[in-house]
């Protein structure tokens, strides 16, 4: 029913002909809810979605969440405006490193839907890589170590490593809350998710919010993830979209890490960001 191209090897649908906008069909919500299951990251271009359709759209994959430590928009608290001004030249960007959103969370987001609405004319691509390859081609002394292990993943507003000091907050567009101490709560997952509805196996650990294995110290941990990151995050598994006003990108959170590259200082960037929740990773 949807005109898909394939994007790389491992992940990535372009979707063709289709307007988000007409949803009513009960079979194109199947269509692009299977398409999603087996491409991991789905393209559409030309969208211009309001944030209603887009709502309604993120409703299509799972329950819209409302997201902690993230201010959201003023009058729609299951949207986060990802907004970079062109004032702010200095600091990283959000998202600027590798990672699953949210995975702190009991239940982390199932999926994300990006919308994009000002772009810069160069810069501002994201990278998404496909952790099921990732862990399909691990050696095999890293998928026994892994087998029914499970990670500890801490929020402490944006990341333990990467939190920025307060003050570089205060003028940033994107306000994050601080010392919140459910944000610091560690919270296990497996290393290793299913997805529930094609069968595959993914790594479920990222840089910035996994701190450690279960029983195990972070220094102890740090070799077996320091080796696992640099292999999942090979090129060989991404997929990097250069953003057009108007595109709308979805992906899975749970089969995916994603990346959104810092080198368009001095240029405005914004898209609108929800997020769909299902059942937690098993
Ligand atoms: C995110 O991590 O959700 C933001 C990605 C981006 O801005 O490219």
């Amino acid at each position: 029913m949807l005109e898909t191209d394939r994007l790389t090897g491992f992940l990535g649908a372009k979707i063709s002909g289709v307007d988000l906008r007409s949803l009513d069909d009960p079979e194109l919500g199947l269509a692009l809810r299977s398409t999603l299951a087996r491409n991991s990251v789905l393209v559409i271009r030309d969208q211009w979605l309001s944030i209603e359709e887009q709502k309604r759209l993120t409703e299509v994959f799972g329950a819209l969440m409302q997201l902690p430590y993230v201010a959201p928009m003023a009058e729609d608290p299951e949207v986060i405006a990802v907004l970079k001004e062109a004032h702010e030249k200095s600091g990283g960007v959000f998202g600027g490193e590798w990672h699953s959103d949210f995975s702190f969370l009991e239940n982390p987001p199932a999926g994300s839907v990006l919308n994009a609405v000002e772009i810069p004319s160069v810069g501002g691509d994201t990278v998404w890589s496909s952790q099921s390859a990732a862990f399909e081609t691990l050696p095999d002394y890293l998928k026994s170590f892994l087998e029914g292990r499970r990670a500890v993943h801490v929020g402490k507003p944006y990341g333990v490593k990467f939190a920025p000091p307060a003050k570089a907050q205060a003028n940033a567009s994107i306000k994050m809350s601080r010392g919140d101490p459910d944000a610091d709560r560690e919270i296990l997952h497996p290393a290793v998710v299913t997805d529930p509805d094609t069968g595959a196996r993914a790594l479920f650990l990222n840089p910035i919010y996994t701190t450690r294995f279960e029983d195990m110290t972070e220094e102890e941990s740090r070799p077996f993830l320091e080796q696992i990151y640099k292999h999942a995050t090979r090129p060989d598994f991404s997929f990097r979209h250069k953003w057009r006003p108007g595109d709308v990108v979805i992906w899975d959170n749970r089969m995916t890490l994603h990346y959104a590259t810092n080198d368009y200082a001095g240029s405005r960037r914004l898209l609108y960001r929800t997020t769909f929740q299902r059942s937690a990773p098993r």
